[in-house]
């Protein structure tokens, strides 16, 4: 596999021994708490119900588990970020009477501060948005790949992989997408000024902020690479040293960088000071942007995908992403199938999941690209006869091996992500999935702009055939070519109920994205959870190549793990995948039910 193992967050924030205390020891407000917790008004869902029977097949711990698993409530309007200071920045919009997209630009800003591995201002993203006059909008700010990239760029003269080329150097950079889409989406559909959204990320940045365990736990991961580059120790590592739980990061360049923002828009970003520094540096480490990149930059408006299941309208990520495709793509598979009867974990509904997205996810692997470059064959993807002919290849009592199925090429790919969702006291609802791909990225910031940039170019093919540094492998519809997007697997999505918003979902972690999301929709709409038990409920993965389903602790009883083994599954485990920060909106009563994903302990869900 080429490239460096860069940690995951998944393994990074999954649920450890209990904090260690900092050295002046540290307790988040109860006033978040307090913020957060809005009493159940009568004619709400009874989210004391008792366990749907559903997931009567579920290991007994995690059936505690999930007894145990609450929303929070509120009246008016909701976010829920895997960082509670960017969620209350998003609420403090929201209550100065900012609409969704406000809020979403102001964590957007926020987590690029507060959760610096993965919010971003050196990244990309996608925001799918349904507003409250009915519209339903896409937009992509993914990165792209320099003028100067070729499709060999990640190859040596003999055609081989060059490890970490893609990963670690500036050659591993796409164009940053975030702020140009930030400001896009402010200025046709917010209500504010940049200046004002702006406001909360500059404070943070600037007076710097108490960090928790959670952040500790993702800072930790890199600390070794922070090390290596001066101007990134100064900000992320005290002295030299780790930061533990309870000290202030203070991040002085990065207000510096906010504020140019504040003051001159996406210009100041793409045609101003902080382009030249990022063109400089790459210029002086070996890397190909240039002042052109930067300016020819453009973010795009699309027409989201749109599925249906069981009665639902899915809205989520078109190409460049490969997110939306693929699980419209699965729900259309696994659409006749009773998985209410079957029940959550039960050996049926975990193999056929696994078949549903083995099938899926070899089309993903072969098929999509930047639709600027490839054709995306979607209606024939998501058609109802293509469904049909995957399911009837579905074997009754084994495994298909990948081999057996075709599509070509295999695929997938980069990780270390964020997902938040936004509702108002409108109905306007906000879906964002934004990253730099590994965590912190090329862990490089450009001189003194105060940010990390991204590795996105390993979203890329670097060779058909050969995996990317998160072990996938890709086909040539996904190769580097200039000006072109990366192939993502981000699905930020708005599941609609009666032409209304209901659920928020999205999640990070490679093409494990698409199958969160997959999971929290079933478990709301399928198996009955209420959407914290959704979020929290252990998942499984698979994606064609490796041939193994990927399954969380909690998910499988022995009993049915043997069982599933005995018809030929394979299965990795892994300490946690995902973090879905999602929304329920009551459709009786227009309660928000926000749910912070367990697996993101400095998450919040606040809202008034
Ligand atoms: N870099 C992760 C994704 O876009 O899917």
């Amino acid at each position: 596999m080429p490239g460096r193992h860069t940690p995951r967050l998944d393994e990074a924030s999954a649920p450890k021994p209990p904090a260690r205390r900092g050295p002046r020891g540290w307790r988040r407000p109860l006033l978040i708490a307090a913020i957060a917790a809005f009493g159940t008004p009568a004619g709400a869902r009874n989210l004391e119900a008792p366990l749907p029977t559903a997931i009567a097949h579920a290991p007994a711990a995690t059936r505690a588990m999930l007894e145990k698993s609450r929303p929070v409530t509120a009246q008016h309007a909701m976010v829920v970020s895997a960082q509670h200071l960017a969620t209350l920045a998003g609420v403090q919009i929201l209550k100065q009477g900012g609409n969704a997209i406000d809020a979403a630009v102001a964590v957007g800003y926020a987590e690029a501060v507060v959760h610096p591995c993965c919010g971003n201002l050196g990244g990309g993203g996608f925001m799918t948005i349904h507003l409250k006059d009915g519209r339903n909008l896409f937009l992509n700010f993914r990165e792209k790949a320099p003028l100067k990239a070729t499709p060999g760029m990640f190859q040596d003269a003999h055609g081989d992989v060059v490890p970490g080329r893609s990963t670690d150097s500036y050659l591993g950079v796409g164009v940053p997408g975030t702020v140009m889409g930030l400001d896009a989406a402010l200025a046709k559909y917010g209500t504010m000024s940049l200046k004002q959204v702006m406001a909360p990320a500059i404070k943070l940045a600037r007076d710097g902020y108490v960090l928790e365990q959670g952040d500790v736990d993702i800072l930790d991961d890199s600390s070794g690479d922070f090390a290596r580059h001066p101007n990134v120790a100064a900000i992320f590592l005290d002295h030299g040293k780790p930061f533990v739980a309870g000290q202030r990061l203070v991040q002085k360049d990065l207000a510096h960088t906010l504020e140019l923002i504040a003051d001159g828009g996406a210009d100041a970003f793409y045609k101003g000071p902080i382009a030249r520094a990022v063109v400089a540096a790459s210029e002086a480490r070996g890397g190909i942007l240039s002042m052109q990149d930067f300016a020819g930059y453009t973010v795009q408006w699309e027409k989201p995908i749109e599925c249906r299941y069981h009665g639902y309208t899915i809205i989520s990520a078109p190409p460049p992403s490969s997110g939306g495709t693929t699980l419209c793509e699965i729900l259309q598979i696994i659409q006749p199938y009773p998985f209410a009867r079957w029940g959550y974990g039960s050996v049926q509904t975990v193999r056929h999941l696994a078949e549903a997205e083995r099938r899926a996810f070899a089309d993903r692997n072969t098929y999509l690209g930047d639709p600027a470059f490839v054709h995306n064959p979607i209606a024939r993807l998501l058609s109802s006869e293509h469904a049909a002919r995957l399911r009837a290849t579905i074997l009754p009592d084994r495994a298909t091996p990948s081999s057996e199925i075709q599509g070509s090429l295999g695929a997938a790919e980069g990780n270390h992500t964020t997902h938040y969702s936004v509702i108002d006291r409108y109905g306007n609802a906000v879906s964002v999935t934004y990253t730099l791909n590994f965590l912190f990225g090329i862990r490089q910031i450009a001189g003194d702009t105060g940010f990390f940039l991204n590795d996105e170019m390993d979203d890329f093919t670097s060779k058909p055939g050969v995996a990317n540094a998160a072990g996938l492998v890709q086909g040539t519809a996904n190769e580097v070519q200039p000006g072109k997007r990366p192939l993502s697997s981000m699905t930020p999505t708005i599941v609609m109920k009666g032409g209304k918003p209901y659920l928020l979902t999205g999640s990070p972690g490679d093409a494990t994205i698409i199958s969160t999301t997959l999971q929290s929709i079933l478990n709301v709409v399928d198996f009955g959870m209420n959407v914290q038990q959704a979020v929290n409920a252990p998942r499984m993965h698979q994606q064609w190549y490796p041939q193994a389903v990927w399954i969380e602790p909690g998910l499988l009883t022995p009993v049915s793990q043997r069982m599933l083994q005995a018809m030929g599954y394979t299965f990795k485990p892994v300490r946690a995948m995902g973090a879905d920060e999602a929304i329920l909106i009551d459709p009786a009563t227009g309660i928000r039910e926000g749910a912070n994903d367990r697996r993101r302990p400095a998450g919040l869900a606040a809202g008034y």
